[in-house]
């Protein structure tokens, strides 16, 4: 699939979803408020998150950190509108996380960039990881928090879940190409979900 047929399948799919998205998401997407609450408690004044969606992550850390700039870069036109609205705080870009310019969305090199339940969508997601790791201001990081390899789920569940997901286009990650970039992971129960942290090159 080229990058236009995976907009558009992005555009389909969160166009007729994305009013119901934070409700629906809050049941299965695990992870991310634990992610958003370490943020939280570390040193950073520029993040940028890749594939924000609705903006409701954006929308927490600003919350709890109104003073810091945000910046927030989607492949979906339909989802960027939604973040528009919610967020008029923050700067935000249409484009793929692979090649778009982070740091011109916060006045500056990022430190820290968020993948919240975005690089399992990702066409290259090593492409990703490395660019984002390209972008960070000194010392900064790149968080993400996303589906894991489901391999401690009962019974068949795990292999029924990848297939469903497959269906959204959603790969889980695979744990050594985020060990190959020296992440620390931890895993939520099951190995349903991961969070990585990977410091800059
Ligand atoms: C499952 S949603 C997650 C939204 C939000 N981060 C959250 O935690 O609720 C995935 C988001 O990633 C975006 N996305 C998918 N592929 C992308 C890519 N290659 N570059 C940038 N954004 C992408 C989608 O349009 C969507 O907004």
């Amino acid at each position: 699939m080229n990058r236009s047929e995976h907009q558009a399948f992005l555009d389909r799919y969160y166009g007729a979803s994305r009013r119901i998205y934070d409700l629906t998401r809050k049941y299965y997407l695990f992870g991310r408020d634990s992610a958003l609450a370490g943020l939280l408690t570390e040193r950073w004044s520029r993040l940028v998150e890749i594939g924000p969606g609705t903006g409701r992550n954006l929308g927490m850390l600003h919350q709890g950190r109104p003073s810091a700039r945000y910046g927030g870069v989607d492949a979906s036109l339909a989802m960027l509108e939604v973040a528009r609205v919610r967020c008029p705080w923050a700067a935000f870009a249409h484009g793929f996380a692979e090649d778009a310019d982070y740091a011109a969305l916060v006045d500056g090199p990022p430190d820290r960039v968020l993948f919240s339940y975005c690089l399992s969508m990702v066409q290259e997601p090593g492409r990703a990881l490395a660019h984002a790791r390209s972008q960070l201001s000194p010392g900064g990081e790149v968080v993400v928090v996303d589906f894991a390899d489901l391999a401690g789920l009962p019974g068949p569940a795990g292999g029924a879940l990848s297939a469903w997901l497959t269906r959204f286009h959603v790969r889980p990650l695979d744990e050594r190409l985020l060990r190959s970039v020296g992440a620390e992971i931890q895993f939520g129960p099951g190995r349903y979900w991961l969070k990585a942290t990977i410091r800059g090159e």
